[in-house]
């Protein structure tokens, strides 16, 4: 059934396809979407994190995730969304120069000069997109982005609707599933500071390096697939990622270099021909992944060789 009212059904045209019901339901139990999460997404999160982020949802207050590169806050966020709305939620990749005509909507400009600045010319980005369709937004990167933009989507969050002046109409969120998750890496250089007005109206929850236990687990389910990766090859990965972690590195390796070492050295097991992967695929691959930075390099090159055992050229 398309909309009578034009942005509404213009929205539904772009991005209705997008944003389609992706699950059967919402899932609104934080035991269940723990448990979901797990067995669809790949994605180990604590009940903790799940019940803070759905009560934040039901408080109609946005979430902030911050925590170090790597510990599965873009991908956690993206699902959590997912799940509360049963829609898929929209990523925006937040850069400085970001703002209202981005993800709020534009004008085309042949139309706007031939019909003037109004619905004929109007093009709907997708946080309207997303309020309308009741479903999530992930600002990824929230520190990228200016002032002025944080400001913006306080307004829209605080009061749950989006003003378009040229238009002369606010659009209004009608269900529970427009919400918004923001990511963001404190350490992270080049990027802004949150404001105060900013901080005291979201709900922060803080992202940490997941237990030992934890990550063991999370490789085994990345990396399902032949060869396999026996445990001393798992515990050899968490220590030199350990190592790294307590080191001066500037480059702290995260989950996600965990799990693409351990894919990296599978992936070169299997070109030798190997069933297994050993201690020898992780001296191979190991300085690529973990060693970003030239000034890194030579701890690396120290972690690798302790727990490894060999020389690491
Ligand atoms: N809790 C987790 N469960 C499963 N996989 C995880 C988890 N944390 C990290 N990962 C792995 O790390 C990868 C990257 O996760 P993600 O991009 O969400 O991290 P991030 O915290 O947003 O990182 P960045 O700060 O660099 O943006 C995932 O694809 C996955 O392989
Ligand atoms: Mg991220």
């Amino acid at each position: 059934m398309t909309p009578e009212d034009k942005i509404e059904a213009l929205v539904h045209e772009i991005y209705g396809d997008y944003a389609r019901a992706s699950i059967d339901a919402p899932v609104r139990d934080p035991r269940d979407a723990r448990r979901i999460l797990e067995e669809k997404f790949g994605l180990l999160a604590d009940e903790k994190t799940i019940a803070i982020t759905y009560a934040a949802f039901l408080a109609r207050r946005p979430v902030l995730f911050e925590g170090p590169p790597g510990t599965g806050k873009t991908e956690i966020g993206e699902a959590l969304l997912e799940l509360w709305s049963g829609r898929r939620p929209f990523v925006l990749p937040c850069s400085e120069n970001y703002d209202e005509y981005k993800v709020i909507g534009d004008f085309h400009p042949l139309m706007a000069m031939k019909k003037g600045f109004n619905e004929e010319s109007f093009i709907p980005r997708p946080l309207l997109a997303a309020m309308i369709l009741d479903t999530g937004v992930l600002i990824d990167e929230i520190r990228r982005s200016s002032e002025e933009f944080q400001n913006l989507l306080l307004d829209i969050s605080d009061k749950r609707r989006i003003i378009v002046p040229e238009l002369r109409r606010t659009f209004t969120a009608r269900g529970v599933g427009f919400q918004m998750i923001f990511t963001s890496n404190p350490e992270d250089i080049a990027q802004n500071d949150l404001s105060d007005a900013f901080l005291r109206r979201v709900v922060r929850v803080r992202f940490t390096y997941p237990s030992r236990e934890i990550e063991a687990k999370i490789i085994r389910i990345r990396s399902k697939r032949n060869p396999v990766i026996p445990p001393e090859t798992t515990r050899a990965i968490l220590d030199v990622i350990s190592l790294l972690r307590r080191s001066g590195v500037q480059h702290k390796p995260g989950t996600a270099e965990a799990v693409l070492w351990a894919r990296m050295a599978q992936e070169v097991a299997k070109l030798e021909g190997s069933n297994t992967v050993g201690l020898s695929h992780l001296a191979e691959t190991g300085l690529s992944v973990l060693a970003k930075r030239e000034e890194d390099e030579d701890e690396v090159r120290e972690a690798l060789s302790r727990v490894l055992g060999v020389r690491i050229d």
